[in-house]
């Protein structure tokens, strides 16, 4: 498959700071490719390289085949652009705002098509500075789509939006991906890049930790999937499981039990009917890209909006 976006030995350099350390990657033509990271991992940095605009201290990058350092202009052109903590003028219109924007473009696409696509056209008329968060980041997506862009790049577009703001936007970063467009996605939620990710890179000061699907990710760094067994009498439980090869813990009044194999779940069940160990609940808990984060760097990945 023809690539998007390729990264080689990518490197960012500010006085001491490597902000960006040695990095490769490839983003493929089509998908939603979602950088993660906590702030200050070097997602923006790396990601204003490969729009342009910023200079790589080291190594190459390659848009839609093309080289960042030789065909600058030509780059422009294809892609799309909503940088971090994006504010329009404000006094302007949903309509006049895409306007502007589309000018600026040799080529474009028709606005109200724009709205369509993006959900705004019975915003139009209203003013910027009037609109709720989740409104104004997606007047910035549906500008990043002016110029009919192939890739589309979106540096944290739902941060401090409530959720049903941040869903709204998930929606219509969904609908750019089927209309065809490769989309680069950079978050520190590892919800949005569960929802909406094919491929995720996991970076962590500088570095890409870790790479590969949802799946990939969580079956090579998750942990375990855990049986829990509430509100019974848990050390006995435990005492019984542990006999039988289980590895199982009390844990805050509950039973927590690895689980190896699938079919473990209904093994442990009748095990414990037969041995009249009863319990008021049961639940499974699998692992998630928290858990993979952790894993790889040994840190939390901040929840905070
Ligand atoms: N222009 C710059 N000059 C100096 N340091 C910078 C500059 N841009 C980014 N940094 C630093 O590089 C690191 C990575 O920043 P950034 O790429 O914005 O991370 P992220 O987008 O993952 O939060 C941070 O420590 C930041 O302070
Ligand atoms: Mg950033």
């Amino acid at each position: 498959m023809e690539c998007a976006i390729e990264v080689e030995n990518l490197t960012k350099v500010y006085g001491d700071l490597k902000a960006v350390d040695n990095i490769s990657f490839k983003v493929k033509k089509g998908e939603v490719f979602a950088f993660l990271g906590p702030n200050g991992a070097g997602k923006t940095t790396t990601v204003e390289m490969i729009e342009t605009i910023r200079s790589p201290t080291r190594g190459r990058i390659k848009v839609l085949g093309q080289d960042v350092k030789k065909s600058t202009k030509e780059i422009k052109e294809r892609i799309g652009v909503l940088p971090q903590e994006f504010i329009s003028f404000e006094r302007l219109t949903v309509r006049e705002t895409l306007k502007y924007f589309s000018n600026l473009y040799k080529k474009h696409i028709d606005i109200d098509e724009i709205m369509d696509i993006i959900d705004l056209k019975d915003k139009e008329n209203e003013l910027y500075m009037n609109l709720s968060g989740g409104l104004k980041q997606r007047v910035g997506v549906a500008i990043a789509l002016v110029n009919d862009p192939d890739i589309v790049f979106l540096d944290e577009p739902t941060t401090g939006l409530d959720p049903r703001a941040r869903r709204d936007v998930w929606n219509a970063i969904a609908g750019l991906k089927k209309q065809g467009k490769t989309v680069f996605l950079t978050t520190h939620y590892m919800e949005e890049a569960e929802y909406l990710a094919d491929s995720i890179a996991i970076m962590h000061r500088g570095r890409i930790v870790a790479e590969g699907t949802l799946d990939e990710l969580i079956q090579k760094y998750g942990k375990r999937s855990t049986l829990l067994l509430k509100g019974g009498r848990a050390e006995e439980a435990a005492e019984a499981l542990k006999e039988n090869g289980y590895d199982a813990e009390v844990v805050d009044g509950d039973v927590e039990i690895k689980i190896v194999k699938r079919d473990a779940v209904l093994d442990i069940l009748f095990y414990l009917r037969e041995k009249g160990i009863s319990y008021r609940e049961v639940d499974i808990r699998h692992s998630d890209l928290e858990d993979v984060f952790l894993n790889l760097t040994g840190e939390k990945l901040a929840e905070e909006t």
